[in-house]
């Protein structure tokens, strides 16, 4: 489906009845990271999750680009939906959308699921990286890109043992635009710290990391978990950076027994 939204054709799926919730993709994949999830959410709720601007099926929106800018996006589709109220999931950039749409429109968030990510914003020399990672895609395009990110993305069982997992991310990542991949890498760099947000989020959390998460690892989670004060943690084995594709089955029992806890 699509919408015009904040003046870009927003690509999103939306799929099943029931309570609404959002899922929000990480860098630099698109919608079809939850294939997995939708399959097994949309027999008891309303699954929605769109393509950002500038990935998967979106229009490619120059940047610059920025965490408000997408939680924005998010906003004016669920407008357009006519949806007051979502259960919110993002994973790892999804995260980050995700705290700035809650500090922004805390009142439209049911519940959150937070998978794989983290408050604190990033070093300098991080920063650094990513400038230097958006330079080389604008130089050079996705190719090299996705060859820096799959070791990082997955874990070895991923990257040895489940060769259709690793293909789709290529795939996801290849397909994302030049824009797209160094509009993220900017706002990624220059996105603000979220661990004041963390003390004033009030609705029912859910923390998912994969065990072998090389980017956001569980100790992340964990210091998340210790300023939550309605949470659940689920550690999810054999699964590195993204485990609902890594792990899909126990991603879903973890993320349907806290949405049937509502
Ligand atoms: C993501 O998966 O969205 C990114 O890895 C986030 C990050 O690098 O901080």
């Amino acid at each position: 489906m699509r919408a015009s939204i904040n003046g870009v054709q927003m690509a999103y799926t939306d799929e099943g009845i029931g309570a609404p919730v959002l899922l929000v993709h990480g860098f630099p994949l698109d919608r079809t990271m939850w294939d997995d999830q939708l399959r097994a959410l949309s027999s008891r709720y309303r699954v929605i999750a769109p393509d950002l601007r500038g990935h998967g099926e979106s229009e490619t929106a120059q940047g610059p680009y920025s965490m408000d800018l997408f939680a924005d996006d998010l906003r004016a589709l669920l407008d357009d939906l006519g949806l007051d109220q979502v259960i919110l999931c993002g994973l790892s950039m999804g995260g980050y959308v995700a705290f700035a749409f809650y500090r922004m429109y805390k009142e439209r968030v049911r519940a959150l699921a937070l998978a794989d990510t983290r408050p604190q914003p990033d070093t300098p020399r991080a920063a650094e990286g990513r400038e230097t990672m958006a330079q080389l895609a604008e130089r050079e395009g996705q190719t090299p890109i996705a060859q820096r990110l799959l070791p990082l993305l997955l874990s070895d069982d991923t990257l040895q043992g489940r060769p259709s997992v690793v293909e789709r991310v290529q795939g996801m990542i290849t397909r994302c635009s030049v824009p797209g991949i160094a509009g993220d890498l900017r706002a990624l760099a220059s996105r603000p710290d979220s661990t004041l947000t963390l003390e004033r989020i009030t609705c029912p959390t859910l923390l998912l990391v994969g065990e072998e998460d090389a980017i956001t690892p569980p100790s992340d989670s964990e210091m998340m978990a210790d300023l939550l004060p309605d949470v659940r943690l689920s550690i999810i084995p054999s699964a590195g950076h993204l485990p609902n594709m890594e792990n899909p089955d126990t991603f879903n029992f973890s993320f349907l027994s806290f949405l049937e806890s509502l």
